[in-house]
């Protein structure tokens, strides 16, 4: 059997009962005593059982009436939450977002940033990548919404979640003798050249954190600000590489790079999506950074082991 009751008539009833007066509900909502009185009569009618009674001068809910007013608080309460929600959507169709991402999170930021923005296909994009030197300023500068980067900086007020770890692996090319051996011990590459991200990047200073930790000498040779550049050298014979796995997708898929089983490897760090604090986030930006919390894994592509 299907109630056949209106909004209208739930609203006016959950005013009635929460009151017990119809002369209150007809002051909260502007509407007439009668019209109050006629709504009610008319759900009751719909129900087929009383919803109040009288006893004495006072009011009261009749069992029904009682079953009734929390169903039609619980509606209220849904209704008013689609409310919130339809003006925050409005708030989406339209407006900026500005995100700057590490030179190392760019692989899976691009891959993200595409699913957001075919979600919310009014919005507009800007998307800086840079190292993590100059994300401390554009954060100190209180530039972009967000960011992605590897920690949090220093000496700015910053918010700061974490969302997903991020890996740094040693990487040799195929057929490197290295990659016959299982737990080569740190002290191995004392003899060794990497290739490295310059000075500046975050990638680079976890390794110099983790050697000196070890109290193992770390020799590098060549280094660049591209992750590309750093495989496509190891490619070549340049040397070794450290880079986060997430910069090495393709490159593990077509077997052109392998990672080495080193001891006490890989260094697990973990990515962040920081924000200066305080900063009032529109709801793009806050529908951004809930995505990146909930779905960003989606978006690395490893091939399995
Ligand atoms: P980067 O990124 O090495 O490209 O600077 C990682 C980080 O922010 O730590």
């Amino acid at each position: 059997m299907a109630l056949n009751l209106t909004l209208r008539q739930i609203k006016v009833f959950e005013s009635a009962a929460r009151h017990l007066s119809y002369t209150r509900a007809s002051e909260e909502l502007h509407l007439s005593q009668p019209a109050v009185s006629m709504q009610i009569k008319q759900l009751e009618a719909v129900i087929g059982l009383s919803l109040f009674e009288q006893i004495g001068k006072k009011m009261h809910l009749t069992s029904a009436g009682r079953e009734i007013f929390a169903y039609s608080q619980s509606i209220g309460h849904l209704l008013n939450e689609a409310e919130i929600v339809v003006e925050e959507l409005k708030g989406m169709q339209s407006g900026r977002l500005a995100i700057s991402v590490a030179t190392t999170a760019s692989h899976f930021a691009t891959r993200l940033l595409a699913d957001f923005s075919q979600r919310y296909a009014g919005v507009t994009i800007s998307l800086d990548i840079t190292n993590r030197a100059s994300l401390r300023d554009q954060l100190e500068n209180n530039e972009p919404d967000l960011v992605i980067m590897g920690q949090a900086p220093e000496g700015v007020d910053v918010t700061s979640d974490t969302f997903m770890e991020n890996p740094l692996v040693v990487i040799a090319p195929a057929n490197h003798p290295l990659t016959m051996q299982k737990d080569i011990p740190l002290k191995h590459f004392e003899s060794e050249h990497f290739v490295v991200r310059e000075t500046g990047s975050g990638t680079r200073s976890a390794i110099q954190r983790f050697f000196d930790r070890h109290g193992v000498s770390f020799h590098t040779g060549i280094e660049t600000s591209s992750n590309e550049t750093i495989k496509q050298a190891v490619e070549a014979g340049l040397g070794l590489g450290i880079v986060s796995i997430h910069t090495l997708e393709l490159e593990l898929e077509t077997g052109r790079l392998e990672i080495l089983d080193v001891e006490d490897f890989p260094i697990i760090r973990h990515w962040h999506i920081v924000q200066r604090t305080g900063k009032r986030l529109s709801p793009v930006a806050l529908a951004f950074k809930q995505f990146v919390l909930e779905e960003a894994e989606q978006f690395i592509r490893l091939p399995a082991k």
